[in-house]
């Protein structure tokens, strides 16, 4: 962050620079940062920042205390502690997710990480290596995408349906090298939940051409979806070609104690193991005790964040149309909505635009997608669960006015064309 935000871009790179951080793009949430740095908003439109994904709350305060005591006479809570996390929280999870995927996880299938960035970019170092690929549905998670650049990992893009489903014939005929097929259900950008069926294809694929299926499930809280969302862990061999990864960031607002989880084969998460041990250490302390009171005493809180998302995602989908009626709603789920604007410009510009006429920030589809990605340039990302149903409104507000100033000043767009959006 710090040096591409001093640094003149045309400036020589001092020293050496490895060819895969090169090869990765700067930051995209710290280069929106600066897109808004310093600036000040009218008082009568302030920033709305709809950029992260980010609970910018507090955690609940049971749990805030929870970790202020661990913090006072847990002695351990300061200390390096086992690589692959604290038994007690392992087997909270083994527990709650083999009840919740009616399939029979055993502590030794789960790694407790420090965020499940990590657990992902340590899962995928067993996995693949340079010369291999990785199908990434696009739009992607760019952090996805940055890890398998710094590593030298081909990230081969994966088209989604209308529905911004991945579809399973053009992943069959780009598995030549594939070594991992990942997943993000709920999705992150585009907030779309995978059908069950779909996954269980996936995974079925992955296992058939001697590849994992890496299912990142930090959204899985907020599934508007009763019940398991796949029966992945069901099949009695899930560990031959499964890994699963998960984040205690959302849920219970833990983003800044960094804690996330695996669930893989214990043989695979011995050489996790040799990542993570080589890397952090250990996952925080702090933050598994505080993982661990969340998921024993705070399923009430869980379901009432999930409960509130859920009415933001309904005034979305109710309000969408109305509001902006040349625009379309492609995706929306969990935390995240997918736009698709109006104009010829790029979303690369209109966002810079939206900041400065409506002090609006979301990023831009140019962020989740390979340069050429037709998709990109007409899209954006909302993370609307960081607004209220006020925001909400007022973001939908925002969007329409800028819809029609931008009409009046650049003339006519390329949603007129395509006429009423589907
Ligand atoms: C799909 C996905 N995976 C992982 C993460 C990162 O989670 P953590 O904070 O646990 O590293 C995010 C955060 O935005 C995400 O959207």
């Amino acid at each position: 962050m710090t040096s591409s935000a001093t640094r003149p871009a045309s400036a020589p790179f001092p020293g050496p620079l490895s060819a895969g951080v090169a090869a990765a793009c700067d930051p995209p949430v710290m280069e929106a940062r600066r897109w808004i740095a310093g600036r000040a908003f009218p008082a009568d439109r302030p920033l709305l920042n709809l950029s992260q994904a980010a609970p910018v709350d507090p955690p609940p305060e049971d749990l805030r205390r929870a970790i202020a005591e661990a913090a006072l006479h847990e002695p351990q809570a300061h200390l390096y502690g086992p690589v692959l996390g604290l038994p007690a929280l392992r087997e909270e999870i083994a527990a709650q997710w083999s009840a919740a995927y009616g399939g029979a996880i055993a502590p030794e299938d789960v790694a407790v990480t420090p965020g499940c960035n990590q657990a992902f970019c340590a899962v995928m170092s067993t996995i693949a290596g340079p010369g291999d690929a990785v199908l990434l549905p696009t739009p992607w998670y760019f952090n996805h995408k940055m890890w398998l650049d710094i590593t030298g990992v081909e990230a081969r893009p994966l088209p989604c349906d209308g529905a911004l489903v991945p579809i399973l014939a053009e992943a069959e005929a780009r598995m030549q090298g594939v070594k991992a097929i990942v997943l993000i259900t709920p999705n992150n950008p585009t907030g779309a939940e995978y059908p069950a069926g779909v996954v269980e294809a996936f995974a079925e694929l992955a296992a058939r051409h001697g590849a994992m299926l890496v299912i990142d499930e930090t959204y899985r809280d907020f599934d508007s979806r009763e019940g398991a969302p796949h029966s992945l862990f069901q099949n009695p061999d899930w560990r031959d070609h499964l890994v699963h990864l998960y984040s205690f960031s959302k849920a219970y607002r833990l983003t800044g104690h960094r804690v996330g989880a695996a669930i893989a084969s214990p043989a695979r998460l011995a050489q996790v193991e040799k990542f993570l041990d080589t890397v952090t250490i250990c996952p925080s302390q702090l933050g598994q005790f505080a993982a661990l009171h969340g998921l024993r005493r705070l399923s009430d809180f869980v379901a009432g964040q999930r409960t509130e998302i859920l009415a933001r995602r309904a005034i979305l989908e109710r309000e969408f149309r109305q509001a902006l009626p040349d625009w379309e709603l492609m995706g929306c789920g969990a935390y995240f909505a997918w736009l698709r604007h109006p104009f010829a410009e790029s979303s690369a510009d209109l966002a810079k635009a939206l900041v400065e006429a409506q002090s609006l920030l979301m990023l831009p589809g140019t962020m989740f997608t390979p340069q050429g990605d037709p998709l990109g340039p007409q899209s954006f990302r909302m993370a609307f669960a960081n607004a209220d149903a006020e925001g909400l409104r007022a973001a939908l507000a925002r969007l329409a006015a800028f819809t029609a100033e931008h009409r009046v000043s650049h003339g006519a767009s390329h949603g007129a064309a395509r006429g009423a959006p589907a």
